[in-house]
């Protein structure tokens, strides 16, 4: 690598500072207080548009700042960091403003500092850190959630593909787990996400750095006293968020690539999956079954069987002679449809979505300006060059007429792109002109763009729902991830814990993994395990690979059934808290499913907790991820946790840290717990579908805090379909629950136009952690009955108050 290591000249610019150094220039720009952008020009020229994953004009907002010279440095000072640039040796660090550092470039014995160096077309960058730093994110990575000592590569991978994976097994040596693709160590995945949280020393101040380059990537944090990043080509652009806190970090991270959107109410249901031929009277048999046993259902999916000859946007005319007939029974029945969607389109001349492509030219190429041919489902495929507007456009037209025949989603696959046995690299993107290697990390991205753009064509009023295998930062602003083919083991379950709070903390919240396992045959109790985790993760559906045995919730005889469907009609009956998160999700960028350490940072104890997360603000689960386990373990942060199962107070928080208990967990239901100081909004009964239901009656439940702060919840009603309720057509209610010694008062702020079928004339009042005979509402005396409280409410405003 050529290290740059003198800077000849800077200058003041409009957001910062220039320095010319090596022939090349580097742009010190402020975004806001709290965030800069470090880039370094090219053969002279900037790219300002390294990749699609920022959706804002960065430098749009005024931020106030100072330029210092002194000898030999120039420092760039908002009133939250000090950006230092050293002139020689050149080195690059931000810290905070008092002095904490965020980045810091690396120093090596000689002297010499590793801030930016580059080979060819690659780059990489050195920087200081102290041997326990944790390291957090990357998004969907496999192993412990803390990265730090293992290295990471960033190239969108189908993973149980030896044929794409396979080199990445080849560079370890055998018996490193990374070796074997079923592992749950092996790197690259699906997903590429190069952001990634630094807290200097456990329970200290995070930062963050966002590498603006979909390149192929390089992540090393297995030194003590350094990690390093490299890219094999593009701009080094990179934002530097100061912190301190997970919160502010992703608030500025999201507002930077995106947040997702408010989902549609029934995205939140569960789903069931299978890669299997059905018939549409099968298909309908399974609606109906899920009906008769009591297990609530929105959606059922259909793999790549549905369609004739694994030709994208048909359908298979045997096995699915009437679709509009099918989806408009099912329809009635409060059951929606999603069709998988891959990219690959059979290169066969004949198949209109084919010729249309050729027509239109709108297929990747190859570097000698033929069509490129990968090898997939249908045999030979051609990809769409998602890299043009066209394609794009193209995508979301077909997308737009599927979803009109009734369709409810899209279920993106395949699209890391997968090429089968054929190599990916020969294919070109933006008519031939690009490289393979600067869009393959944004294929999935850009493929979702296009989607969603033909969604909102077709169905302007409704919020939209596409599920992708592969992404890249920014694919939380079109579409959630499931984490791909996971095998139906115990330590593929455990596995998903770590991975979805990782890919929370890279911005994308609406993630959740194959219950049940996708690969090989589940069994009862690793069903009824996963049903109880996933019923509480933020996407959540059964699903599985071809061959192998039904795990159907009604599978493995009445016992797994009745467990799996207690979990399931758990997460209905918490739907309200659940939607919340995801208005939290949508409005800040905070996840939905979160390490304990996002909300207890100082808390190092937490940090490497693995096995739970926090679902929203107030619920913690703690899964059972072990065979035969009836208790386990648990860690609770300061404060006072309830028993989500049976409202008792399990811990007091007389004790100013971390509390560890052995709960028990029979196989009927998973550790649940609740924030003392929460109102969990809860259904009184959890209805087959979210479609057209709307509740009378919403219990809220109120855990009596253990302390005298002011506690936060929200409840918002709303159509759970379209984009009325974000503007205004909506009630709102905020919650907020004080405790002043022995005075409980619970304060309800509503805002928001309402909708025409909002139904709900009371709230059911439950009171946990004390036992009032009596609440005051409005001078006069509502009486508790069993620990409930009938409050008459049709959307107004409240305060009620009672003795604990
Ligand atoms: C891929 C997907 C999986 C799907 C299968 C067949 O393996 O990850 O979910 O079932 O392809 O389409």
């Amino acid at each position: 690598m050529v290290r740059f290591s003198r800077v000849d000249a800077v200058t003041r610019t409009e957001r910062g500072i220039r320095a010319e150094l090596h022939g090349e220039t580097l742009e010190v720009d402020v975004v806001r207080d709290d965030v800069v952008r470090l880039r370094i020009s090219r053969g002279g020229a900037f790219d300002d548009h390294p990749t699609f994953a920022v959706c804002v004009d960065p430098l749009s907002t005024p931020v106030a700042f100072q330029v210092e010279h002194d000898d030999g440095a120039v420092r760039v000072r908002t009133c939250a960091l000090v950006v230092t640039v050293e002139l020689d040796p050149f080195c690059l660090d931000v810290h905070r403003a008092d002095g904490t550092p965020v980045v810091e470039g690396l120093r090596d014995d000689e002297g010499r500092c590793w801030s930016f160096a580059t080979l060819n077309d690659a780059f990489e960058v050195r920087r200081r850190c102290t041997p326990g730093d944790p390291i957090w994110g990357l998004g969907e990575k496999t192993g412990r959630h803390n990265r730090r000592g293992r290295a990471f590569t960033l190239w969108n991978t189908d993973v149980l593909d030896p044929r794409a994976s396979g080199e990445f097994a080849a560079t370890v040596t055998a018996g490193d787990p990374r070796a074997d693709n079923t592992s749950t160590q092996f790197d690259p995945y699906y997903m590429s996400i190069p952001l990634f949280h630094h807290q200097a020393q456990p329970g200290g101040p995070i930062g963050a750095s966002f590498v603006d380059n979909g390149y192929r990537a390089h992540l090393d944090f297995t030194a003590p006293h350094e990690y390093r990043f490299g890219f094999d080509g593009g701009q080094y652009t990179e934002y530097v968020f100061a912190g301190p806190d997970l919160r502010s970090i992703l608030a500025a991270y999201t507002w930077l690539t995106g947040r997702t959107p408010l989902p549609p109410l029934w995205a939140l249901g569960f789903h069931q999956c299978r890669w299997f031929p059905y018939t549409q009277d099968a298909l309908e048999a399974i609606g109906r079954r899920h009906r008769e046993s009591g297990i609530p259902c929105d959606v059922l999916w259909l793999d790549i069987d549905h369609m004739d000859g694994y030709r994208v946007f048909t359908w298979d005319p045997v096995r699915f002679p009437d679709p509009p007939g099918m989806l408009e029974r099912m329809a009635q029945d409060g059951l929606r449809v999603i069709t998988i969607v891959d990219p690959g389109v059979k290169a066969e001349p004949g198949y209109c979505v084919f010729d249309d492509a050729v027509a239109r030219d709108v297929l990747c190429r190859t570097e000698q300006g033929g069509t490129y041919l990968g090898q997939v489902w249908p045999g030979l495929t051609a990809f769409p060059d998602f890299a043009t507007p066209q394609a794009r456009a193209w995508w979301g037209e077909l997308n737009a007429a599927h979803v009109r025949t009734g369709v409810a989603g899209i279920w993106n696959d395949m699209n890391e792109p997968a090429t089968g046995a054929v190599d990916p690299l020969p294919m070109r993107f933006d008519r031939g002109r690009a490289s393979h290697e600067r869009f393959h990390n944004q294929y999935a991205l850009l493929m979702a763009m296009g989607t969603v753009a033909g969604l909102r064509e077709a169905m302007p009023d409704l919020r939209t729902f596409v599920l992708s295998r592969a992404g890249f930062a920014g694919i939380q602003r079109y579409a959630a991830n499931w984490m791909g083919d996971n095998m139906a083991r115990w330590d593929h379950l455990a596995l998903s814990i770590p991975m979805g709070n990782g890919l929370g903390l890279s911005g994308q919240p609406f993630v959740g993994a194959d219950i049940g396992g996708f690969m090989g045959d589940c069994h009862g109790e690793l069903l009824v395990r996963w049903t109880q985790l996933g019923a509480l993760t933020p996407f959540c559906r059964n699903h599985s690979a071809a061959g192998s045995i039904d795990q159907y919730a009604w599978a493995f005889g009445p016992q797994v059934e009745a467990a799996v469907r207690d979990a399931i009609q758990l997460r209905y009956r918490l739907l309200p808290t659940l939607y919340a998160a995801f208005v939290h999700a949508s409005e800040t960028g905070v996840p939905v499913q979160r390490p304990l350490l996002l909300d207890h940072q100082d808390a190092a104890d937490l940090a490497e907790v693995e096995d739970q997360f926090l679902l929203g603000e107030h619920l913690m689960v703690s899964p059972v991820v072990a065979p035969g386990a009836t208790r386990r373990t648990v860690r609770f942060p300061a404060g006072g946790w309830y028993d989500g199962h049976t409202g008792r107070l399990v811990v007091d928080g007389s004790s100013p840290g971390t509390t560890e208990r052995w709960v028990d967990a029979p196989l009927q239901r998973i550790p649940l717990h609740v924030r003392a100081g929460s109102v969990v909004a809860m259904w009184p009964e959890a209805p087959p579908t979210t479609s057209g239901y709307h509740p009378v009656v919403i219990e809220l439940h109120v855990f009596v805090p253990v302390d005298d702060r002011v506690h936060h919840s929200l409840l918002q009603e709303d159509d759970g379909l379209t984009t009325a309720a974000l503007s205004g057509a909506r009630w709102r209610s905020d919650l907020t629950l004080r405790r002043d010694g022995s005075r409980v008062v619970l304060q309800c702020s509503v805002t928001g136009a309402g909708y025409p079928e909002f139904a709900r004339e009371a709230f059911d009042l439950v009171i946990h952690g004390a036992s009032p005979e009596r609440v005051e509402h409005r001078g006069t005396h509502l009486p508790v009955i069993d620990g409930h409280v009938r409050l008459p409410n049709r959307g107004e405003s409240f305060t009620v108050s009672f003795t604990a």
